[in-house]
């Protein structure tokens, strides 16, 4: 009797079949991956490749799923070339983007993979795949991430053969969406101070590639899409599928629609320049891409992200922690740093309520602009006679952490180092040497050169109290070279390259765990899921104008969490010379980390009130900004008011920010219906001034979201924000 009960329990525990993430139908080869409330199903068909069947809503049934079959062919196409393959290698009649190409030794470039087995663990799922002939294995790796529907796959590719095998392209997936005509395509274009502006267009049939050949992430494009159909969705429904690469290197999305109406995204390591040999057994490993789906618009596929980005990627994602403000003095000295201006900006940016205080560009070396010191990471004795220690005294005494700029990865060849190390520097002998920024790169791929910029970094750290460093990266790859190794393996700087500085951020954060970092690539340059999980923030732009950064920081929203998209206070006219009053900048930089980079020399009295209200203002709604969830109302792009809406974890408090930027002489603001909300709740709305329209000051969710709010926004620049916090 004991045992009976005994196992009744135990299997009563037991997950049921249905509710684990991962099922395998073995009757049907079916791989069943459930992530929130989408699935993903993969088969093996009859062919024994590895097919694509189904990425949507969740559906309810296993028995709904039938086998995988391939697709019909005829004298011009192939079976497996009409079929949506998971991970098709380049061979046999495949004529669209692959997701693996290799050459081997002998000149043999033809690849077929077909599936030999798997393996399920929890939430993992790996398949694995292997040449018909030779031993080139590929392991599908695929992982679920129930809290927020998001999936991830990569692939790991080994050379089992007795001879070299050099690949030629690796991606990290391709996702299909259902067949059919018309699908839009969402994704990110810019360049720099202009960075992530949300493009949006017709897939067209053929290819469209978007891409970075720079060895960074770019500011010209992110590695970020999104899917609909035929622009049947927009913020608040419709079926969307998004996708965002985990690679701070060289990229490339390949969109295309086969004459056959299939829309396909195949991303991954960039092909250009690529070529990556491995020895008899060696292995490497794709970028690992990580894709989405919703069936209720692009609003909600924007928060799974931020919630998987702040809940599963970022540094602090087991006990997340607010974001602080910061006080950063680029804009105000740029190079002419010195320890006596840095204090009095210090003892100003405390009284304000900053929380770090950041010294930027031309502490070290003969940085006195920007055409030398870059490589010699000693402090300038001039500006500093006493080192770094009195000031961070200072700033520490003021109750602020201090912050660091550096930027590790270049030298300027008027520097101590390039004299000491020519060859250090990226370049093909006896070829020119292209300066951006008046700078070159070290070679990081080199590991000798990987482990001095640690050295003298791990230095810096433990002789400072320093919390907070800045890494910047302020041009692109040009001339590739790495003359010292053999030709056929140069090529594999662009990716040891970005591996040698991942390494960098993951050591100096295991050892030193106080110390967080910001992303800064000349502004928005390396922002990507490959760089998240080891920076707290980044630097959204360089372009710190208000009005142009609204723009800016809305297509950063389609991808990234507000939490992690640092957002400055800066003076005016700025950048295109437009000036927007002192409250609007606040409140459109408070929509995201929020920063000061402004002179606070040239402040008078009313900018120090208005900056210490709005600074108290912003620690209140931070947790609802930074750790909420954001429903962009009003788009920059399409209205002459740009609104957003935060709605806080526990959904107490919601924060709306409004701008008014070309207002049609009598034209009132359009209504705000909020989102997000309890309909039956009561809410006190406490607007920042006098701009709401009407006395009400305890509705419901109901009215808010349904009867909406009116703003008296007039002319051109004006901007408001509104509290609403629940009343029980
Ligand atoms: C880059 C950064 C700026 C600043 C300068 C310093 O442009 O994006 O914020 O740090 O470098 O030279």
């Amino acid at each position: 009797m004991r045992w009976t009960f005994a196992m009744a329990a135990f299997l009563a525990m037991l997950p049921s079949v249905e509710a684990q993430p991962i099922r395998y139908l073995a009757d049907k080869q079916l791989w069943v991956l459930e992530s929130g409330e989408s699935s993903y199903v993969v088969g093996v068909n009859e062919l024994n490749r590895l097919q694509h069947v189904y990425w949507g809503k969740k559906l309810a049934r296993n028995e709904d799923f039938a086998p995988a079959r391939s697709a019909r062919d005829f004298a011009f196409e192939s079976r497996e070339g009409m079929t949506t393959e998971e991970y098709p290698g380049w061979g046999g009649m495949r004529f669209y983007e692959p997701c693996l190409k290799v050459t081997r030794e002998d000149g043999v470039r033809d690849l077929a993979l077909k599936h030999v087995s798997h393996e399920i663990r929890g939430e993992t799922l790996e398949i694995r795949l292997r040449d018909i002939n030779d031993d080139i294995r590929v392991t599908l790796v695929y992982r679920v991430w129930p809290r927020t529907g998001i999936i991830s796959r990569h692939a790991v590719i080994h050379n089992g053969t007795k001879q070299q095998v050099v690949v030629e392209s690796a991606q990290s997936a391709v996702w299909y969406v259902p067949a059919g005509d018309g699908y839009r395509l969402s994704h990110l274009a810019g360049h720099w101070a202009g960075e992530t502006q949300l493009v949006r267009e017709e897939i067209q049939p053929g290819r469209k590639v978007i891409e970075s050949r720079r060895g960074n992430t770019s500011h010209q494009a992110n590695p970020w899409f999104a899917i609909d159909e035929r622009g049947a969705a927009d913020e608040e429904h419709g079926r969307v599928w998004f996708g965002a690469l985990a690679w701070s290197g060289n990229w490339k999305f390949v969109v295309e629609r086969t004459p056959y109406s299939q829309v396909r995204v195949t991303g991954g390591y960039n092909d250009f320049d690529f070529a990556y040999p491995l020895k008899p057994g060696e292995s490497f490993s794709t970028p690992v891409f990580y894709g989405g789906f919703t069936a209720a618009g692009f609003g909600d596929a924007s928060r799974r992200m931020h919630r998987f980005i702040r809940d599963e990627i970022l540094p602090d994602r087991a006990a997340p922690r607010p974001r602080p403000v910061l006080y950063n003095s680029w804009e105000a000295t740029t190079f002419d740093v010195n320890e006596a201006g840095q204090k009095a900006l210090a003892d100003k940016a405390a009284k304000i309520g900053v929380e770090l205080f950041v010294m930027d560009d031309g502490w070290f070396g003969q940085r006195n602009d920007d055409h030398a010191g870059l490589g010699d990471w000693y402090v300038n004795p001039k500006k500093f006679p006493n080192g770094l220690k009195p000031l961070i005294d200072h700033v520490n005494k003021l109750g602020m952490k201090f912050g660091l700029w550096v930027e590790p990865e270049m030298v300027n060849p008027n520097s101590d180092l390039y004299r000491a190390h020519p060859d250090w520097a990226i370049h093909f002998p006896g070829r020119p040497r292209t300066e951006g920024r008046n700078q070159l790169i070290l070679n990081m791929a080199r590991d000798d050169v990987k482990e001095y910029i640690y050295g003298l970094l791990d230095k810096l750290l433990a002789e400072n109290n320093i919390e907070f460093i800045k890494w910047d990266m302020n041009r692109h790859f040009t001339e590739p070279g790495w003359p010292n190794v053999p030709p056929t393996e140069q090529k594999k700087i662009w990716v040891k390259y970005v591996n040698n500085v991942y390494e960098i951020f993951d050591r100096l954060r295991g050892k030193f765990p106080r110390v967080e970092i910001e992303s800064c690539s000349g502004g928005g340059g390396r922002v990507d899921l490959g760089i998240l999980p080891r920076v707290h923030q980044v630097w959204t732009s360089d372009n710190t104008e208000a009005f142009d950064r609204l723009r800016i920081q809305e297509g950063f929203s389609f991808a990234y969490a507000p939490k992690v998209m640092m957002a400055w206070v800066t003076d005016v006219p700025n950048m295109n010379g437009r000036s927007t009053s002192l409250k609007y900048r606040f409140l459109a930089a408070m929509q995201g980390s929020l920063g000061i980079g402004a002179n606070l020399n040239h402040w008078k009295e009313d900018d120090y009130k208005l900056a210490t209200e709005m600074i108290a203002l912003y620690k209140r709604i931070r947790g609802t900004v930074q750790h909420g969830d954001l429903y962009r109302l009003l788009s920059p792009s399409e209205s002459d008011v740009t609104a957003n809406q935060y709605v806080s974890e526990d959904g107490k408090q919601s924060v709306v920010f409004a701008f008014r930027h070309s207002q049609q002489y009598l034209r009132p603001a359009p209504t705000l219906y909020l989102r997000g909300l309890d309909e039956k709740a009561l809410y006190r709305i406490q607007p920042i001034d006098d701009k709401l329209i009407g006395d009400q000051r305890t509705v419901s969710g109901s009215y808010l979201m349904n009867r909406g709010l009116n703003l008296r926004l007039g002319g051109d620049f004006d901007a408001t924000a509104v509290v609403v916090e629940r009343a029980e």
